[in-house]
């Protein structure tokens, strides 16, 4: 099985039981999804989009992480995420909007 090179996790704020509930899932961060996904398929990135749970930075959310690089994003939008793929093609991810 060959596993993708990036993950890219998207809060949805998913909680255990009941429904979403959070800042990010307020924020409308599965809006972003599609156009993530499309950007990912028109640059040719080998990257797996994923949504979680909340990830505990939700005064920052919407909130996306990049892993294995483990870098994390606040306030995500369009502009971010092109940023953010920029920086996977590119090698050197964004500072820009950066939690960690
Ligand atoms: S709801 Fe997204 S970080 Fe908490």
């Amino acid at each position: 099985m060959k596993t993708p090179e990036h993950q890219i996790l998207v809060c949805a704020s998913f909680r255990l039981s009941g429904t979403p509930q959070g800042i990010c899932q307020k924020r409308e961060s599965t809006d972003l999804l599609q156009y993530l996904e499309e950007e990912i398929i028109d640059r040719g990135l080998d990257a797996l989009v994923c949504t979680t749970g909340c990830l505990k930075a939700c005064e920052k959310g919407p909130v996306m992480v990049v892993q294995p690089a483990n870098a994390w994003y606040g306030e995500v939008d369009t502009d971010c995420i092109d940023r953010v793929l920029d920086g996977l093609e590119e090698g050197e991810l964004p500072a820009e909007q950066r939690l960690s």
